[in-house]
């Protein structure tokens, strides 16, 4: 039986030395924690089961004056804790800051070992990517670490847009991309004051009904809620998609309104991300559910793929017609569903 992989490039890493395949791992949420709050630090152990990323948070939200209780509490939790499949990333700080170069210094000798990946914020260009790749190298060499500590790029300023597909591409150990709309909204100067999510004025309106002689009339006037971040996220998808990484929405700040943050994860889903990011418990749960094909979608994904044989030709199920591409769609959203069950 094919799979996805014999069409889709896969995830490689490990420069300088020869690509090699990575495995995927689920990431369907990135669970946000700030290791400098001992409460939060506390709760690590209990959460690392529910979860398929943990990510250590040293930038924005630490203030700065906590950065380096920041890192000094994520050393501490990553040599505590035993995260068995659960993957532990880190944010660092952005490379533009005084602290992002002892985050690195700090971390890969300390606990770069059990360190995943590494999200590098407000990635603007293929230099930034370039210099941390650089570093890690050194100081992988140096610590003596054989498993290349991989690189997540946060999508957050309109130069990082307009150079997202040589970020996607910049280096072996590019893992993913994530979209971070509240950095992004003001590097564009967007009017809107939210993190993530919809804005009840960015709507368009149905046509006036047309009244006896063609001319507007008054009745009521549908109103329609278009999502502002459709852009970013499709041309995000596209980079990933054409250099094997993968693709994240980011945060959803309301953290009450649990029905608009399905939506908007939902929305990247469909779209092509795989995954989000979750600040706070209640978005675990619902970035588990968005992010995992539905058990009706991954059956008929499994009926399309056995009426489709070889994957070449025509079959109609049931009045609908399936050829090569709907069995290459097919086989995506049943490769994820066993990737995420194995
Ligand atoms: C995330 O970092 C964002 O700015 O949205
Ligand atoms: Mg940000």
């Amino acid at each position: 039986m094919r799979s996805a992989k014999d069409f889709f490039r896969p995830l490689a890493v490990g420069a300088p030395a020869p690509v090699r395949e990575v495995p995927f791992r689920p990431s369907r949420m990135i669970h946000f924690f700030d290791p400098g709050n001992e409460k939060m630090a506390a709760k690590v152990p209990s959460l690392a089961p529910q979860v398929d990323v943990l990510l250590g948070n040293l930038e924005d939200a630490v203030p700065a004056d906590r950065k380096e209780a920041a890192r000094a509490g994520l050393v501490k939790t990553a040599r505590d804790v035993d995260f068995g499949d659960t993957q532990l990333w880190t944010r660092i700080n952005s490379l533009d800051s005084p602290w992002a170069l002892d985050d690195l210094l700090t971390l890969v000798p300390e606990i770069g070992g059990k360190l995943d990946v590494v999200m590098v914020p407000k990635v603007e260009g293929a230099q930034d990517i370039h210099y941390v790749d650089r570093l890690l190298a050194q100081l992988e060499a140096k610590a003596g670490l054989t498993r290349p500590i991989l690189v997540h790029a946060i999508l957050e300023t309109a130069a990082g847009v307009a150079a997202v597909e040589e970020i996607a591409g910049a280096s072996p150990r590019m893992q993913g991309i994530s979209l971070g709309p509240a950095d992004l909204a003001a590097s564009r100067r967007m009017k809107t004051t939210r993190v993530g999510g919809g804005h009840p004025d960015y709507l368009v309106r149905a046509d006036p009904p047309a009244s006896g002689g063609g001319a507007a009339g008054d009745g009521p006037r549908p109103t329609f809620q278009q999502d502002l971040w459709h852009y970013t996220i499709a041309r995000m998808v596209d980079a990933c998609a054409a250099h094997g990484i993968l693709p994240y929405y980011g945060p959803f700040g309301d953290i009450q309104d649990t029905t608009a943050c399905e939506d908007q994860f939902r929305n990247a889903f469909l779209l092509g991300c795989v995954g989000a990011w979750s600040l706070h418990p209640v978005q675990i749960g619902i970035a588990k559910r968005v992010f995992s094909p539905s058990p009706q979608d991954v059956a008929w994904a499994r009926r399309v793929i056995a009426a489709m044989g070889d994957g070449t030709g025509a079959v109609m199920i049931d009045g609908k017609m399936q050829d090569d591409a709907t069995y290459k769609q097919c086989l995506v959203v049943a490769d994820l569903a066993d990737a995420l069950a194995a």
